[in-house]
């Protein structure tokens, strides 16, 4: 067709006639990642998700999983089609009950075309059916979906939705749950949140697990065997939920001295950080021989590998802190990272002192004074540590050392002020490393740009005296007893 200029009054009458929106130009694509600088591809552009009901089947012999997603959202942006991501195979998607187009694009994009443009801020559907066997799925050459003798794990950081169901996978659009997984009988399907129902029909059992709280993508866990479950209630009455795999041998009694803790270290960690956040606590070991734990909301992951040289009620304090700074309190971008570990760490300084095995100060002194000034070690920034040392061990240890640093500046009472206040003031959010120096700053009264310059934006080992009073502590006493359950925490989490 020929080129014409048309009045704005007939164009208007033109897509009234054709039935197409009148502002057809503004439709256009979603972007295939959220704005993640470390991650480009993570998440998506043009949509806000607010619930996930999955519906799954699990063979557990093959490894094929298959199912539906149903997802709630709301557009946006006007969207002409919008990205999921996801890695296994898609036979057909509904977006408001009507049948879509979609295709898998690259690493680990599944891009859908609605039959008709959405419009910017409508609440959409979008139901995804699906099947795969995950173990042989793989973007930017991993796997991160865990099989075991019996089943297998979906618990990862930050990457683990994608192997097991579609959604805007950045923590910054968190949304609710309800996760239905049916499994062989004999079989347990453990995932977040409370147990809603579990029925059993001609030789496979459904368990539904409700999250009636935000979560993060990365939060979302899946754990498939035979497993022990033991439940129970905190002191102060929080429903705790446990799961041991059958099979963990000789760590299995450490396992359970440790986790079996999870509801009187809930309560512990309450003392600061404010009430616990969600409807249920618990942690689950499955049979993997992964090294490393991961907060996992409401039912933390933990790897057998951390007791084996007996218990370590240290690794749950750390995982269940991450329950308010992480999962409660979620980051804006994964930048903020320290806001997760810095602070899980020092809660595991917090305990140290409590069980009378070294001082928040010790400890931090014990940071400072082992890592010498050339040592690599200080020239990653806890507050923006780029993606390769997102999670190197000065996120956790400079990170806490310098949570110590900001105590002996503002005082206990201001200190203890913010470490409770924070999780409040973002409650089910989420929140970036500026907001908590902004926050600080508010709560004690005091300029701190400085100090945060220092100890997390600086590739360089801090003076002395912006060490404070732990420069010192470090030298003249012996090594914290608790410093090796503390730093076990945050081993072998790299691949
Ligand atoms: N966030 C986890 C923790 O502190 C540690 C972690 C980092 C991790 N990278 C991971 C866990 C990869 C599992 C996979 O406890
Ligand atoms: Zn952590």
């Amino acid at each position: 067709m020929h080129r014409r200029i048309i009045a704005p009054g007939a164009l208007a009458a033109a897509s009234l006639l054709l039935a197409i929106p009148a502002s057809a130009a503004s439709y256009s694509p979603g972007a295939p990642g959220i704005g993640d600088p470390y991650y480009p591809y993570y998440g998506n552009g043009g949509y806000d998700v607010s619930h996930y009901g999955l519906r799954l089947r699990y063979q557990p012999r093959t490894d094929e999983l298959r199912g539906t997603a149903t997802i709630s959202a709301r557009t946006t942006q006007d969207l002409s089609s919008f990205d999921l991501d996801f890695l296994l195979d898609v036979s057909e998607v509904r977006v408001n009950g009507v049948k879509a187009s979609f295709t898998h694009a690259e690493q680990h994009e599944l891009v859908i075309t609605p039959k008709k443009p959405l419009a910017k801020g409508t609440p959409i559907t979008v139901m995804v059916r699906y099947s795969g066997v995950p173990s042989t799925k793989s973007a930017y050459g991993f796997t991160t979906w865990h099989r075991t003798p019996d089943g297998a794990v979906a618990a990862d950081e930050p990457e683990s939705a994608w192997w097991w169901f579609p959604s805007n996978d950045h923590p910054s659009d968190k949304a609710t749950y309800d996760v239905s997984v049916t499994v062989p009988e004999g079989t347990r399907a453990i995932s977040n949140g409370a147990l809603r129902s579990t029925s059993t029909k001609r030789g496979w059992t459904s368990y539904s697990w409700r999250q009636d709280r935000p979560q993060a993508t990365y939060l979302a866990t899946l754990a498939i065997g035979r497993f022990d479950i033991t439940t129970s209630r905190s002191g102060r009455g929080v429903p705790v939920i446990n799961a041991y795999s059958e099979d963990l041998g000789a760590d299995d009694a450490a396992a359970r001295a440790s986790v079996e803790r999870t509801g009187e270290i809930v309560d512990w960690l309450s003392n600061y950080f404010g009430p616990y956040p969600f409807a249920t606590a618990g942690g689950y070991i499955p049979n993997t021989t992964t090294g490393y734990a991961l907060e996992t909301q409401t039912r933390v992951y933990y790897s057998p590998k951390q007791f084996a040289k007996g218990a370590n009620p240290s690794v749950v304090v750390h995982e269940l802190a991450h329950q308010w700074y992480g999962d409660d309190v979620s980051l804006k971008g994964w930048k903020d990272i320290w806001l997760n570990e810095g602070f899980a760490t020092y809660a595991q300084w917090l305990w140290s002192e409590h069980e009378g095995q070294g001082t928040t100060r010790q400890l931090a002194g014990q940071v400072y004074s082992s890592h010498p000034a050339d040592d690599p070690f200080w020239k990653v920034e806890p507050g923006d540590p780029g993606p390769d040392d997102q999670f190197d061990d000065a996120v956790y240890d400079r990170g806490a050392a310098a949570i110590q640093a900001l105590r002996e500046a503002v005082g206990d009472h201001a200190f203890f002020r913010i470490l409770k206040g924070w999780p409040k003031a973002h409650a089910y959010g989420n929140a970036s490393v500026a907001d908590f120096e902004a926050y600080a700053e508010r709560i004690s009264g005091k300029p701190l740009a400085g100090l945060f310059d220092t100890w997390l934006y600086r590739p360089a080992k801090p003076t002395a005296s912006a060490a404070r009073g732990f420069a010192a502590a470090g030298t003249s006493v012996p090594r914290p007893k608790s410093w090796k359950n503390i730093e076990a925490a945050h081993d072998g989490h790299n691949r």
